[in-house]
């Protein structure tokens, strides 16, 4: 498992992982079941394979993570129950962005807030911790959805009294895929998803959140075309980046200021020895 996902030490974390095609899919494991037994046995899944704790670095959000104490640490990735369970790691891109809101609330207090590429939901606890008006946590895999939702269990009583009210799961790969399309002002389809996400709630979000989605430079070059036309239709909005340094972020490069440096611990540091905040800053291209 540890092997699989290449956890420690190299740049390309993900390498051709991300987007296997041959890995058992947990939905279509379990179809069959009602929605609501779907989800009770995707929770003692997930409760089974994982431990309760917090990475050093944020020890005020509790998470059901993968761990060296895990049985699957070692186990080769075919034992695992679901596929590519990312959202059973706090990856240092997403720690160092949770630190830096959480001593700053002021960022996300009272906003609407976008979580891309949620994994385990530690950026949108921590936003709804500092009293977020509505988050909304984005990730392609729908068993993300389960993990977040016992996460903020985990962390309800520090979540500001609405407990998990004020955080919703968004299962849909919002990045544009054709790099030759013009960027445009409005997300046409991917802007009505996002409105029908948040209720009819405005869909132009003041606070955009991604942890550590630099691992790949076709994702990240995606990442900034989402990230361009959703600074274009609403320049006010603060686009925070958590990253280690990982390779995909030079495509990024012109286009961010670093807002803070965390150095990492060592014993959970993935070869990374710090992790930065950027702010996503759109300059025209030179
Ligand atoms: C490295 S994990 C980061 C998780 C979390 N943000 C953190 O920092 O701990 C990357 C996450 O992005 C999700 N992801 C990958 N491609 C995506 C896409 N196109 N749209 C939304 N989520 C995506 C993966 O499923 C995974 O949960």
């Amino acid at each position: 498992m540890l092997r699989r996902l290449n956890f420690r030490g190299t740049r390309n974390v993900f390498g051709n992982f991300l987007y296997s095609t041959n890995a058992t899919n947990t939905a279509s494991q379990i179809r069959g079941l009602q929605t609501n037994e779907h989800s009770l046995r995707l929770c003692d899944i997930i409760g089974n394979i994982t431990v309760q704790t917090s990475a050093p670095l944020v020890p005020e959000i509790k998470l059901h993570l993968i761990t060296s104490q895990c049985k699957l640490w070692r186990s080769p990735p075919e034992d695992c129950p679901v596929s590519d369970p990312y959202w059973a790691f706090f990856w240092p891109g997403g720690q160092a962005l949770c630190r830096y809101l959480l001593d700053n609330p002021w960022i996300c207090k009272n906003k609407t807030v976008l979580d891309i590429g949620s994994g385990s939901g530690a950026l949108s606890i921590a936003a709804a911790m500092c009293g977020a008006a509505f988050v909304v946590a984005n990730d392609i895999d729908p068993v993300a959805n389960e993990a977040m939702k016992m996460n903020i269990r985990l962390n309800n009583s520090t979540v500001e009294n609405k407990g998990l009210e004020q955080v919703r799961f968004h299962c849909l790969d919002l990045l544009p895929t054709d790099f030759n399309e013009p960027l445009k002002k409005d997300m046409k389809s991917q802007d009505l998803a996002m409105q029908n996400t948040c209720e009819g709630q405005q869909a132009l979000f003041n606070v955009v959140l991604i942890g550590d989605m630099c691992y790949d430079e076709d994702v990240a070059s995606r990442l900034f075309l989402l990230l361009r036309s959703m600074q274009l239709a609403c320049p006010e909005s603060t686009i925070l980046l958590g990253d280690p340094g990982r390779h995909g972020l030079s495509v990024l490069s012109d286009h961010v200021e670093i807002e803070k440096e965390y150095a990492l611990p060592v014993d959970c540091d993935w070869g990374f020895p710090s992790s930065r905040v950027y702010r996503f800053v759109d300059r025209p291209p030179r």
